[in-house]
């Protein structure tokens, strides 16, 4: 398939690897374009003047070509909803309080463990529509609200079975602890039981905890990720999120692929991931959900160096929104990240973050041809313009999927 008269073609393309700092404002974009496909894979980009149009040719009528989004931060399959909590927020309560009482992760784990397969899957089914009508074609995708073998091992299930996008799963199972057991017995729980049993099938490429007042010590840290490593899983953590606890140092130290939130990360976090290979994962959509202001310091990062990742934290909790549209905005208005930094985020340094940098993520010869088409003319128009939703097709695998 010949794609042409591309108005922009923001192919991301260039030397091997994430974009750091400055280099984040980089989209190697060509105008007036066209991009050839063959069996999914991308074959050559450049100006439509050096393409022949055939009987295969879509053409995009000046419209905006971008890589697929990639979401690196999702949980997507719950059972139940969170609706009272959104309303008892609205009415003042905090995400804290409500979480001491009861209610949270665990509102969701009860009603995770009552749902049915089916009403997994169906729910399951719904948001991976959502991502892609938003531009999104691969999520990382985390389990978390079974906190038992049984359950956490049917969400991986649901997330691992046949999707319309790519989905890359990590088992969270060190989410919260479970009601019926005591932290170190859980932490036990899922180092000996939980972990060795998603390994063994082969269900997840990563594993996640929450570390955090109330939820995981930076010692249950250790002593899963230790485990996490002997299995061969990567490792990717929420730290830093609601209390400044050096949460992005142990990542650094755990050598952790990914350390995710950051809200409240110093200058010395900030320091220790920038020494590192561990990227940063910055989850704006959960401040703005949560009626929060303290953003993570996205700026002092690319100032430093990082290779920043941008994505939604998809949740019934904290982020419900599956819009990397939308988590655009929220950098550039709150974090004061250029549109092309968000871009850079949300596509080349989001693939490597999930060690998929090689095949996704930007639009180059030999990549998969996973790409969206956007109904507007200048690739800025996707994070200016919020609350609107201007995809006009998304491909995956040279497939149209939406
Ligand atoms: O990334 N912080 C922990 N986990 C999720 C929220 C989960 C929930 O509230 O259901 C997050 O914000
Ligand atoms: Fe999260």
């Amino acid at each position: 398939m010949l794609v042409t008269n591309i108005g922009q073609l923001v192919t991301l393309g260039g030397e091997p690897g994430p974009r750091r700092g400055r280099a984040m404002r980089e989209l190697a974009v060509i105008p007036d374009a066209a991009m050839l496909i063959e069996n999914g894979l991308i074959v050559a980009t450049g100006p439509k003047g050096a393409f022949e149009a055939d009987e295969d040719t879509l053409d995009a009528g000046g419209r905006v070509v971008l890589p697929g989004f990639v979401d690196a931060h999702t949980h997507p399959v719950w059972g139940g909803d969170r609706l009272d909590e959104f309303e008892m927020r609205a009415s003042g309560a905090t995400y804290e309080q409500i979480s001491k009482s009861g209610g949270g992760i665990q509102s969701s784990v009860r009603q995770t463990r009552a749902a049915t397969d089916d009403a997994l899957r169906e729910k399951f089914e719904k948001h991976c529509r959502w991502f892609l009508a938003g531009g999104i074609t691969t999520i990382e995708a985390k389990s978390g609200y079974g906190l038992d073998l049984e359950t956490e091992i049917r969400m991986l299930r649901t997330l691992t079975g046949p999707a319309p996008l790519r989905v890359i799963s990590t088992v969270l199972a060190a989410h919260a602890v479970p009601p019926e057991m005591a932290r170190n017995k859980y932490v036990s729980c899922v180092c000996e039981e939980i972990l060795p049993e998603v390994a063994r099938g082969g269900l997840a490429e990563f594993a996640d905890i929450f570390v955090e007042d109330g939820f995981f010590t930076h010692d249950d840290a250790r002593r899963v990720m230790g485990k996490v490593r002997a299995l061969g899983l990567g490792i990717r953590m929420h730290v830093d999120q609601l209390t400044q606890n050096g949460g992005a140092t142990l990542a650094v130290e755990l050598g952790a692929t990914s350390a995710d939130h950051l809200e409240q990360t110093d200058s010395d976090g900030i320091k220790a991931l920038a020494q590192s290979r561990t990227f940063p994962v910055l989850l704006p959509a959960s401040v703005y959900a949560l009626g929060k202001t303290k953003y993570p310091e996205a700026r002092q990062m690319i100032n430093q160096g990082l290779p920043v990742v941008l994505a939604t934290d998809f949740n019934p909790g904290s982020s419900p929104t599956p819009s990397i549209p939308m988590v655009m905005n929220l950098a550039c208005t709150q974090m004061k990240m250029t549109p092309a930094e968000a871009l850079s985020a949300v596509t080349i340094n989001a693939a490597y973050s999930l060690c998929r940098g090689e095949q996704l993520g930007s639009l180059e010869a030999g990549k998969q041809a996973d790409f969206t088409i956007w109904d507007i003319a200048d690739y800025r128009e996707i994070a200016y313009h919020f609350g609107v939703n201007q995809l006009w097709r998304a491909y995956v695998s040279g497939v149209h999927v939406a």
